[in-house]
């Protein structure tokens, strides 16, 4: 049926359930045409669960049009970023591995719609998701109701690259059979009775994801430290020759840390990671990586027109599985990943804060960096160590939000250098992150904050001068610099 029509299946508050992670695999006629309800003047007052973040079709055109009530679980469009900061829409950022379980168990209430695109639908029924799963084989097993959009532009050879996997809920729950980065445990398709199905659409707007930033010198440089540490570690025999697989999270400095390895001497190394972005995919193509498992193939536009017509040439060896199983900390755990993530600010004792700028301000949301970091073999962070110009560092006195905790945080990354905290007191942490990562202007300031409150605190295990943290931050605000 035409779009318009299907979403007139959509009705005020409903909870619905959309393919999508990050900008790839996510439906986009339908949500347009939702948004042209909202543009009339309908209170449609919809929340939306999708995998992580969706294009602009479904986020920035429901947010405009003000049809976005509530937002789940992450997200990384101007327009929702702007409805939640100003509390138009209400967001709570959270663990993308957390989403299947609390959809299974009810906790967002009941999933109204599952809205899903796909390359194709068997006649059992069962849905061939197009370049993302995320959470889509839990929205279409809960939901009341599906609609699947048929998106004719994906590469219909995406059929085969998927492997669905659902486990039980507890206290049936058995271990997760995975054991290699490769190795397929579920079905190829999304099984769904035939009879859940109330509308098929037929689309060919492509995935609409962001051009990747050309490589700059100072992300070529954290590469470089970065490699160079892992060269280290495989010297010292705490990593085997060709690593362990690799997670990367998302951002122009992941893909840049990502890319410089298709330099270095490293072979036949593997990726577990949530994104296949074009990183991996040079990875492939120069043979340094010999498989890739992730949950969604973020391909830049530059090359997605290659990337469709010559999907033939990776489909052996890439994997797309669920989010529940590509961020599943039992995996993570036995794989041992190297999880390599990225950091708004890091202070000096090893806590990360990446989503709230200066404490409040939600840029995208955790993602899979908490799942990954916290259960992974090797658990990495990369910043760059100043901000806005030189105006701010991101080695600060205490984060002014914390998503990561000095527990989870093993190794920091900076264009200065590289922090090992492994084994280290939070004393030694400071000054190996002070000396090693922060910026040479702010390196002074930050010793001055670490011996000054060493000197006023009565008790010295972890040290801090509140009121000098808060002035730390404070003085940007005041300064005018944030508004920059
Ligand atoms: N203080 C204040 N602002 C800062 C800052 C700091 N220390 N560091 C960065 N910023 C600002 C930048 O100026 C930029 O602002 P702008 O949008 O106004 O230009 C913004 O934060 C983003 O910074 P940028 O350097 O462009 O980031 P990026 O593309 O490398 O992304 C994260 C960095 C942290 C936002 C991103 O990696 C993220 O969302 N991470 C959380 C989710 C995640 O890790 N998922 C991984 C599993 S897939």
């Amino acid at each position: 049926m035409e779009a318009k029509e299907a979403a007139k299946f959509f009705k005020k508050d409903m909870v619905v359930g959309a393919s999508g992670f990050t900008p790839a695999g996510y439906p986009k006629s339908v949500p347009l045409a939702l948004a042209e309800r909202g543009e009339k003047g309908e209170d449609l007052g919809l929340t939306i669960i999708t995998g992580a973040s969706v294009g602009d079709e479904l986020d920035g055109a429901l947010s405009r049009a003000g049809v976005l009530k509530r937002r789940y679980p992450y997200q990384t469009n101007k327009n929702s970023r702007n409805g939640i900061n100003d509390g138009s829409i209400q967001y709570a950022d959270m663990h993308l591995s957390h989403v299947p379980q609390w959809v299974k168990s009810g906790f967002f209430g009941n999933i109204d719609i599952a809205l899903v695109e796909a390359v194709a639908i068997r006649e059992d029924g069962g849905i061939i998701p197009s370049t993302s799963i995320g959470n889509s084989n839990v929205f279409v097993e809960k939901a009341d109701k599906v609609i699947v959009e048929i998106n004719t532009s994906q590469p219909l050879s995406l059929e085969g690259v998927h492997d669905i996997y659902s486990p039980e809920n507890p206290p049936n729950r058995k271990p997760i059979p995975l054991t290699k980065t490769n190795e397929r445990i579920g079905t190829d398709y999304i099984p769904c009775d035939p009879d859940k199905i109330v509308a098929i659409v037929i689309s060919d707007i492509k995935d609409k994801t962001r051009p990747v930033a050309p490589i700059d010198d100072i992300s070529k440089q954290m590469a470089k430290h970065l490699i160079k540490f892992l060269e280290k570690e495989v010297e010292k025999e705490r990593l085997p020759e060709n690593l362990l697989p690799l997670q990367s999270g998302v951002g122009s400095v992941a893909n840049a840390v990502l890319g410089g390895l298709v330099d270095s001497n490293f072979e036949n190394l593997t990726i577990y990671s949530e994104v296949i972005q074009d990183s991996a995919l040079d990875l492939l193509d120069s043979g340094k990586v010999t498989f890739a498992s992730g949950t969604s193939l973020t391909v830049s536009p530059e090359r997605l027109d290659d990337f469709y017509e010559n999907f033939d040439k990776y489909k052996d060896r890439v994997l797309l599985r669920p989010q529940e199983i590509s961020n599943n900390p039992e995996v993570i755990r036995r794989l041992g990943i190297i999880a390599m993530n990225t950091a708004i600010e890091v202070d000096i004792y090893g806590n990360v804060n990446s989503t709230n700028i200066m404490g409040s301000k939600m840029m995208n949301g955790i993602g899979g960096s908490g799942d990954f970091t916290r259960n992974a073999y090797l658990s990495i962070f990369t910043t760059q160590s100043i901000a806005k110009n030189g105006d701010v560092s991101s080695i600060v006195p205490m984060v002014s939000h914390h998503d990561h905790t000095e527990h989870d945080v093993h190794v920091i990354v900076t264009e200065q250098g590289v922090a090992d905290l492994r084994g280290l007191s939070p004393k030694e942490r400071a000054i190996e992150i002070i000396d090693n990562c922060a910026h040479p202007e702010y390196k002074e300031q930050l010793l001055e904050y670490l011996n000054g409150s060493y000197e006023i605190c009565a008790s010295k295990h972890t040290p801090h001068s509140i009121d000098k943290s808060l002035s730390w931050h404070k003085k940007f605000l005041d300064s005018g610099t944030m508004k920059k």
